[in-house]
């Protein structure tokens, strides 16, 4: 089965848990996209469910495939966030923001009471790390940011290239929320909760995406099968 196919396996299954008048938060990347396709068939069908996106992205899919949207400061809390990852540990702590959207996404998870993460395996890691971390700025004072970023990371024993992501076109990549993306190459985080921590300190950083205690499940589409994984 290809990488996508198992995105929308897991996608469905995180359907199982979405009931009729919740509030959800739509989360954003391919297999965040599947679930918002799927939930819109559902709302076809007469499910009566309300979203807030994470994303401009999601927002426009949501708008196309019909899905209801309001805002976080219009609903006043969350029943259920189905999002995506780019990395998971054994301990559910995620990296995410692969797809620019880290800061939304932690919002909006922030305020739910529960976060689904749906994944194909080849999101399982046993240590965070390998997908570079991204780290939103502010434009003011980056290069400054920068070398703080660098300074948290050396303080919990971490190091590796610090890049500004760009886009196709060579131009710097420009979030959501009008701030740039540090993707950074630690390779293996040994303490993500040390590292959140440290860099939660730093002025110019906006948010990092790090996801620490947030995933209330993991649903995880594999070769054999779909599995369901707790905390
Ligand atoms: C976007 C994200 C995505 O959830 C993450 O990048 C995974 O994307 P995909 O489902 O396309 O593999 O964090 O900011």
């Amino acid at each position: 089965m290809s990488a996508d196919a198992l995105k929308r396996e897991a996608a469905a299954m995180a359907l199982d848990h979405v009931e009729g008048g919740m509030r959800l938060g739509l989360g954003t990347g391919s297999t965040a996209s599947w679930f918002v396709r799927l939930l819109a068939d559902k709302v076809k069908g007469g499910l009566d469910v309300i979203g807030v996106p994470t994303s401009e992205a999601t927002a426009a899919l949501a708008r196309e495939v019909g899905v209801r949207l309001t805002t976080l400061d219009d609903v006043g809390g969350l029943d259920l966030t189905v999002d995506g990852t780019d990395e998971f540990d054994p301990a559910l702590n995620l990296v995410k923001g692969g797809g620019g959207a880290l800061l939304r996404e932690k919002i909006v998870a922030s305020d739910s009471e529960r976060m689904i993460v749906i994944a194909d395996d080849s999101k399982r890691v046993k240590a965070l790390g390998a997908f570079p971390l991204p780290i939103e700025v502010v434009t003011f004072g980056a290069g400054a940011t920068l070398r703080a970023v660098e300074k948290a990371a050396a303080s919990v024993g971490l190091s590796g290239p610090l890049v500004f992501r760009s886009r196709a076109d060579g131009s710097r990549y420009v979030t959501d929320q009008g701030n740039w993306i540090v993707d950074a190459s630690f390779r293996q985080i040994s303490d993500p909760k040390a590292l959140a921590l440290a860099l939660s300190g730093i002025p110019g950083v906006v948010e990092h995406g790090l996801f620490i205690d947030l995933a209330s499940m993991i649903i995880l589409a594999g070769a054999g099968g779909v599995e369901r994984i707790d905390p």
